[in-house]
């Protein structure tokens, strides 16, 4: 593939024989969604996310290059410490997938293990960590067969390869603010690897924190691929995707600005659209539960009784990202404890924050 061809690889050194690499990863929560792909894994429309810090995945990638080539790849995993045979096959299919830009992948035994920070069934996705810590143990690895590579064709290619394990993944390799998706507004922006916000980014941003209500931890009914797939022959696909590019607009101004008004305004408006797309698919389904909405109402309530800038999120589920600027830190979790809390299943909620994206341990 011509387009692809900056990331083609060449091997400049022996093959490494043996040898490990550790790494973590973040999570990230878009302010203007992904939703709605073709393919192979790129955006109908750009996203925006903050990279996060405290939820991560981290991996150890171990290698062993093989005795005699067998045209197979060639892996074990663990998950928090136990084999994953049903884990085995999605990072299959994302070897077959990035084969072609890592064609030293065969010659390897790789033992990955990995865990995460977050409890597996919080609801909180960790294929964007997963993905993007497996993406950067793999660029370390390729860095080592070819010196030449610079940080920056680094980062740009782990972003590369984590996108196709899972769209929104490519956004956590680097941080604080990332957009993955060709906009006009965003210079360098484009569909296949996600780029740092290039512009200013107001203090209002710095540390800005992230609280997550884990409203309920139950197995999603409807996968993200399935619901990205519903956005074909979606009445309303055409009319989002312009949405979500105005939106990227507005915000670019409003990062830079650091108007936090219009910033809550877009960030609402974009979550409940996102669940709008769910209600509105044919089939239909609701991703929201009843705890979801009350806490929605709350923050409502509470913002106009104090005047303070909280604001919430939502991703492909029932839990609620509650986002507030460090300076408001302390009312704002006081106001979580006593009133947002009572709606979190087993009274579950993490604290994070923006962070910076994948770094090597
Ligand atoms: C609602 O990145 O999980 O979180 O590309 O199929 O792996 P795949 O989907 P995924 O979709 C994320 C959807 C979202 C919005 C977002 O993160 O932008």
């Amino acid at each position: 593939m011509m387009e692809y061809s900056e990331f083609s690889s060449s091997i400049l050194s022996e093959l490494p024989k043996e040898g490990h690499i550790t790494c973590t990863s973040p999570s990230n929560i878009a302010l203007v969604k992904y939703w709605g792909k073709r393919p192979v894994q790129l955006p109908e429309n750009a996203s925006i996310s903050f990279t996060l810090e405290s939820c991560k995945t981290t991996t150890r990638l171990t290698y062993k290059k093989k005795e005699d080539t067998k045209n197979d790849f060639d892996f074990e995993l663990f998950f928090e410490g136990k084999p994953k045979p049903e884990f085995k096959p999605k990072i299959l299919a994302f070897f077959e997938r990035i084969e072609e830009y890592l064609p030293f992948l065969k010659q390897y035994t790789f033992t990955i293990e990995t865990s995460n920070t977050f409890p597996h069934s919080s609801g909180i996705a960790s294929s964007a960590s997963g993905m993007s810590a497996l993406a950067y143990c793999l660029m370390l690895l390729e860095k080592e067969i070819n010196p030449t590579i610079t940080d920056s064709q680094l980062l740009k290619k782990a972003s590369f390869l984590a996108r196709l394990g899972s769209g929104s993944a490519c956004r956590s390799i680097e941080g604080p603010i990332t957009v993955w998706g060709e906009h006009n507004d965003i210079l360098g922006s484009n569909d296949s690897f996600a780029v740092k916000f290039p512009y200013t980014v107001h203090p209002n941003f710095e540390a800005y924190q992230d609280t997550i209500l884990l409203i309920d931890k139950g197995e999603k009914q409807v996968s993200s691929t399935v619901g990205h797939d519903l956005m074909h022959g979606h009445p309303f696909a055409a009319k989002r995707f312009e949405q979500a590019s105005r939106n990227i607009s507005t915000l670019k101004d409003t990062i830079s600005s650091g108007d936090l008004d219009t910033f809550i305004e877009i960030v609402e408006s974009e979550a409940l659209t996102l669940h709008a797309m769910m209600m509105t698919s044919m089939p239909y389904f609701i991703l929201m539960k009843p705890n979801t909405l009350s806490v929605i109402q709350k923050i409502w309530e509470y913002r106009k009784q104090t005047g303070s800038k909280v604001c919430f999120t939502l991703d492909a589920g029932a839990n609620v990202h509650v986002l507030y600027p460090n300076s408001e830190k302390e009312q704002v979790l006081d106001f979580i404890t006593k009133e947002l809390v009572a709606y979190c299943q087993n009274g579950q909620y993490i604290c994070d924050k923006i962070g910076f994206g994948a770094k090597i341990v």
